[in-house]
C-alpha cells in the first residue's frame, strides 16, 4: 500500500514507521508544511520525497490541500498518516481520503485535544495520560478511536521525562495500529473501491 506521512514537528513518528519491518506500507510522500521542519532530513535519510509547502503562499486551505491531493494522486497514495501535522485538515483532503487518513495525538482524546497535549494533561496533575490513534475529520484531534494505549504520570516526572514515556509508546503503538488497520482492510478486500473519488 502506498502511502504519505504528513509531518511538520521532529519527525520521530515518521522515523518509527520507517523503521518498522514487516509494514505492508510503501511511504512514498512526506508531506510538510514548514521549510525548517526536522522531518524533512529523516526524508532524506530514508529516500522519501519531500513536498514542502508554505500556507502562507495560498489564499486559502482548499488551494494548498488542492495541490496536496495532485501530487498524492499522482504518487497513487492510498493512505495518510498524520505525525505532528499542525493543520486542521479541510474539505478537499477530507473527501479525497475519508476513512483512509488516521492521527496519533499524546493524550487519551477526548482528552486534552490541540497543542501541547503532554502540557496540558502534565499541568492538569492527572495520574494516567496516553496516546491516541484515531481517523482524521473536521475537528481538532476528534475523529473516530482506534486505539489507546494509558501511559502513567509519576509524582516525581517533569515534563520532559513524561513526553519521553509518551513518545516511546507512540513509536510502538502507531506502527502496530497502522499493521492492524490494513490487515483489516486487506481481509475485507476493500482495495477495490480505492482511489475513486474526485479532486474537488
Ligand atoms: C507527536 O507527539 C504526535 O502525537 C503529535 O505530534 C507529535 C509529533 O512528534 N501529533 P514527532 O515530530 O513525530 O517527533
Amino acid at each position: 500500500v502506498r502511502a504519505a506521512v504528513f509531518a511538520s514537528g521532529s519527525g520521530s513518528n515518521f522515523q518509527a514507521i520507517m523503521e518498522e519491518t514487516n509494514l505492508p506500507i510503501d511511504v512514498v510522500l512526506l508531506v510538510c508544511d514548514r521549510s525548517d521542519a526536522g522531518v524533512i532530513a529523516k526524508a532524506e535519510k530514508f529516500g522519501v520525497e519531500p513536498l514542502i509547502f508554505n500556507p502562507k503562499a495560498y489564499a486559502g486551505k482548499e488551494d494548498y490541500e488542492r495541490l496536496i491531493v495532485e501530487k498524492l494522486r499522482g504518487s497513487q497514495v492510498e493512505w495518510l498518516f498524520l505525525a505532528g501535522y499542525m493543520r486542521i485538515v479541510g474539505s478537499v483532503l477530507l473527501t479525497n481520503y475519508a476513512g483512509r487518513m488516521i492521527n496519533i495525538h499524546p493524550s487519551l482524546l477526548p482528552d486534552f485535544p490541540g497543542k501541547d497535549a503532554i502540557g496540558q494533561a502534565y499541568t492538569a496533575g492527572v495520574e494516567t495520560t496516553g496516546v491516541t490513534v484515531h481517523y482524521v475529520d473536521a475537528g481538532i484531534d476528534t475523529g473516530p478511536v482506534i486505539a489507546q494505549q494509558e501511559v502513567p504520570v509519576h509524582p516525581d516526572d517533569t515534563k520532559e521525562t513524561l513526553t519521553k514515556r509518551i513518545q516511546q509508546v507512540e513509536h510502538n503503538l502507531y506502527p502496530t495500529v497502522i499493521r492492524q488497520l490494513l490487515e483489516q482492510e486487506d481481509e475485507r478486500g476493500a482495495g477495490i473501491s480505492r482511489n475513486s473519488s474526485v479532486i474537488v
